[in-house]
């Protein structure tokens, strides 16, 4: 069983997500566990503060070290030998085969997310690797927290049920896996058709099809 860990301020963002579909199926048979950590527990001071003003000056506030790395610790006492990963804009670009090793490597993982307007840069002390996932800004790191681990479960052995699906993919160059279109019933919606090829028997020519596809 892998075991994912979140660090986030907002929870509630990630647990729709963890609770639906193939996320929830892989948790639910047991090939993955989650935990959702709340940064804000780490936070100083009675008022649990996580963010300071950003020395040298300079607008907005940044996630302070000290709460980030209590929580980070806490990941590792659950599972040490777990990689952290640190989603922002300034990470490696996250690709399929980043994908592909993360879900191979069968260790479990701490996912820390950034809020605002950044972090202290002292945190990637503690981060294994920093991901993109594309070339833009988000409002945090939930989102791409959600892309990268929906991405590695479901290739966790197991999980799509239908392995076939991943077997199609792994024809195609790794960080290109542009699938063929695929129609079901019915036959004709409002004048579109479906290709006549798919719709032959032939096997060979619809392989061809797709494969040019
Ligand atoms: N946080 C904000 N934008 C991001 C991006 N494009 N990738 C990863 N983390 C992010």
């Amino acid at each position: 069983m892998i075991k994912i860990q979140i660090i986030t301020l907002f929870p509630e963002m990630i647990e729709g997500v963890l609770s639906s579909s193939m996320l929830f199926k892989a948790s639910n048979l047991g090939i993955v566990s989650y935990q959702l950590i709340n940064l804000r527990q780490y936070g100083k001071g009675p008022r649990k503060q996580v963010d300071d003003t950003p020395y040298g000056g300079g607008d907005g506030m940044l996630l302070m070290v000290e709460p980030l790395v209590k929580a980070i610790e806490v990941a590792k006492l659950n599972d040490p030998s777990a990689k952290v990963l640190l989603p922002t804009p300034r990470g490696k670009q996250y690709k399929q085969s980043e994908a592909k090793q993360l879900a191979a490597l069968d260790s479990g993982l701490i996912v820390v997310c950034p809020r605002y307007e950044g972090y202290d840069e002292r945190i990637t002390n503690w981060v294994d690797q920093a991901y993109c996932i594309g070339p833009y800004v988000l409002t945090g790191g939930e989102i791409p927290a959600m892309v990268i681990i929906d991405s590695v479960v479901r290739l966790l052995p197991g999980v799509l049920g239908g392995e076939k699906s991943i077997e199609i993919e792994s024809f195609v160059a790794d960080d290109q896996q542009v699938e063929f279109p695929q129609y079901t019933r019915p036959e004709n919606f409002k004048g579109y058709k479906v290709p006549e090829v798919l719709l032959s028997g032939h096997h060979q020519q619809i392989k061809e099809w797709r494969s040019q596809k």
